[in-house]
């Protein structure tokens, strides 16, 4: 099998760590990468949908580990990262796992807000800080999923906004502090259509499914993009949102649409 991707002369990741493989865009990403002659490290909490990434993606001929932790856990997740580490040196870190209200099924209550600031920032570092701690003598590659809500913030989602906008920052920052020797890059989707959007009761425009998404980050992710932002339409509108003075700007995200608490 070639480990060469849309015709483009740069190999292919030969070991992936995914975190939050066992649905949406985790997955997706997975049955990307999977092949002859690569191996994925998948991680997640739901054993049994996480079993179902890892048979569809040996059934494409790579070879699966699983590792079934709370991301929030960091012991947890640098004892995962590190132990994947030694079974065949990774070449590509994935923090994709994260949580929305829509996770919960409905609006950011007090609770959930800080469920979402743990999971999509803590659960980050936990799998970055090993990432990192890897690659500084071997080299490598780490990608870190955000979101096009942490382009502009959202009056429909703060939290999850503000987490999102909190992992990209640091991401970029990492970025410009590592490269070249560790190639960080940022991943904001607009809607992609995973369990997480299933929830909401709101118009999605531009909605992409999953796979495709998946696609999208792979092809970023060879040609070592800082920041991968998709789909176009949605993204242009949020980088002008964000452009917008204040004044401009607050009535429109107040307007935007969003699941009541
Ligand atoms: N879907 C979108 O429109 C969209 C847009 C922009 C960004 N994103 C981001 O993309 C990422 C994936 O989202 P998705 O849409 O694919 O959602 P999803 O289908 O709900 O998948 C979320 C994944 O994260 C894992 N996860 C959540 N909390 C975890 C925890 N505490 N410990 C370990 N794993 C945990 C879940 O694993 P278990 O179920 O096994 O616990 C699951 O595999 C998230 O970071 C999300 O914020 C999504």
């Amino acid at each position: 099998m070639s480990l060469f991707f849309f015709g483009e002369k740069r190999p292919l990741p030969r070991h992936i760590f995914i975190t939050g493989a066992s649905s949406g865009i985790g997955r997706a990403l997975a049955l990307a990468y999977a092949s002859d002659g690569v191996r994925l490290s998948l991680s997640g909490r739901n054993e049994a949908r996480l079993n179902e990434t890892a048979r569809l993606c040996r059934d494409k001929g790579a070879t699966v580990s699983l590792f079934l932790f709370d991301v929030t856990d960091e012991v947890a997740a640098r004892h995962a990262i590190t132990q994947a580490n030694t079974f065949q040196p990774l070449d590509l870190i994935i923090a994709n796992a994260g949580i929305s209200a829509g996770s919960f099924g409905h609006g950011e209550s007090e609770t959930t807000a800080r469920a979402i600031f743990d999971t999509n920032i803590q659960g980050v570092l936990n799998t970055v800080f090993p990432a990192l701690d890897i690659f500084k003598s071997t080299g490598g590659q780490i990608a870190i999923v955000s979101s096009i809500a942490g382009v502009t913030p959202l009056a429909g989602c703060p939290a999850y906004s503000a987490t999102k906008a909190c992992v990209r920052f640091w991401g970029q920052a990492l970025n410009a502090r590592f490269s070249p020797k560790i190639r960080v890059s940022v991943i904001c989707p607009g809607f992609i259509k995973t369990p997480l959007t299933d929830a909401n009761n709101f118009p999605m425009p531009f909605m992409m499914p999953a796979d495709k998404a998946a696609k999208i980050i792979v092809n970023g992710l060879i040609k070592n993009k800082p920041l991968i932002t998709f789909p176009f339409m949605t993204a242009l509108g949020a980088r002008l949102l964000a452009l917008l003075p204040n004044g401009l700007q607050l009535p429109i995200i107040k307007k935007m649409p969003r699941k009541e608490s």
